[in-house]
């Protein structure tokens, strides 16, 4: 699993024991995580039976997520979708952005999330009650837990560029504080990211941060979401170290890169699919500020502190360069100025704690 040669026996265990204090107690900002694909598999199967649906001919907890079993990015989607098919309604949107904040969050001390909504997997479901449903998991999230959130709406760029256009109106016509900005997702072959520029022009207009996907597409599929989109951030992007030009522009505008260690090696986009995640440490040790959070978790059978587990092991990585992907993420938040810097105060002073000679402090 590890391409680091890591020394057997005793020592290995200790390596081992404080990797783990480190990745679990690690502050964390999580920018790129789906709700509908961070929803438990029980909780699905819950709201299937609710609504009277037989899941994917009959599927239960137990076999509804066999990331193993994805055979690709469209089959992915497929089973998304069936996932958010039955989030239905304010209940069940509350349920969903709760236990993902809480259990799938807080729990592994993700300070601050930005979640990604998509309403087009959610057919007939007003957006409103979306809204209104995340909202009230998300204030019920903060109250329990002080795990802080916002959202970010994605546009599904299976769908038409009519399609998504509308939906900025949407987000524009109900405009509430917590939607920062709008995504793009699904699948990068079939809508590639000029074909959305209308909508996106005018989410620009309106004020609204923009990001997008890119996990698979060329390296000329960054510039045009930086400067076509105006994006000020890039999901994945794992492309980009194949152009140096891109590569070095990337670096010196300090463009933000949302990569998912996990996910994106079961979907062979960080290059390998042997879990060297070569391409994330390409980016790394380019200077492109990288950012890493966990995508679909329960989908791809992980969590924010797995995530940080996997990469440590595979590039050998302890608590500074872990706390320096936190840092990159507190700077990549679309927060302003005075909660950015209370966000990286409070992560600085958790991540002080874990210094080895901290303990004794406690
Ligand atoms: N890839 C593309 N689009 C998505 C994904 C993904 O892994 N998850 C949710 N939308
Ligand atoms: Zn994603």
């Amino acid at each position: 699993m590890s391409s680091v040669e890591t020394p057997a026996g005793p020592a290995a265990e200790l390596l081992d024991v404080d990797l783990e204090r480190v990745v679990a107690g690690l502050p964390k900002v999580s920018l790129h995580c789906h709700l509908i694909g961070s929803g438990e598999a029980e909780t699905i199967v819950d709201l299937a039976r609710k609504h009277d649906v037989v899941l994917d001919g009959g599927r239960t907890a137990e076999d509804l997520f066999d990331h193993a079993g994805y055979e690709d990015l469209d089959e992915f989607l497929r089973v998304l979708d069936v996932a958010g098919s039955v989030i239905r309604d304010v209940d069940d949107f509350h349920r969903v952005a709760y236990e993902s904040l809480t259990r799938g969050g807080a729990a592994h001390n993700v300070l601050y999330r930005e979640i990604f909504l998509s309403p087009p997997g959610h057919p007939g479901v007003p957006y409103r009650t979306i809204l209104d449903g995340v909202r009230a998991g998300m204030r019920d999230a903060e109250a329990d837990t002080g795990i802080r959130s916002n959202l970010i709406v994605g546009l599904n760029r299976n769908d038409s560029a009519a399609a998504a256009s509308e939906l900025v109106d949407i987000v524009i016509e109900n405009r509430v504080d917590e939607v920062l900005g709008i995504g793009l997702d699904y699948s990068e072959a079939i809508g590639p990211p000029e074909k959305f520029w209308k909508a996106f022009r005018r989410a620009g207009e309106a004020g609204l941060n923009r990001t997008a996907h890119s996990e698979s597409g060329p390296p000329h599929h960054i510039e045009t979401i930086l400067d076509l989109l105006g994006c000020s951030r890039v999901d994945h992007g794992y492309h980009v170290v194949d152009d140096p030009d891109i590569t070095r522009r990337c670096v010196e505008e300090r463009v933000p890169f949302t990569c998912t260690p996990v996910s994106s090696d079961i979907g062979r986009y960080s290059g390998s699919g042997d879990g060297t995640h070569l391409r994330i440490k390409q980016m790394i040790d380019a200077g492109l500020v990288v950012t890493i959070d966990s995508d679909d978790p329960p989908m791809f059978g992980t969590d924010p502190t797995h995530d940080f587990r996997v990469l440590a092991r595979a590039l050998g990585y302890g608590l500074d360069q872990l706390a320096a992907l936190t840092m990159n993420g507190v700077e990549a938040t679309w927060l302003d100025a005075a909660d950015k810097a209370a966000l990286a105060a409070r992560a600085r002073t958790m991540i002080g704690a874990l210094e080895p000679g901290a303990q004794g402090l406690r």
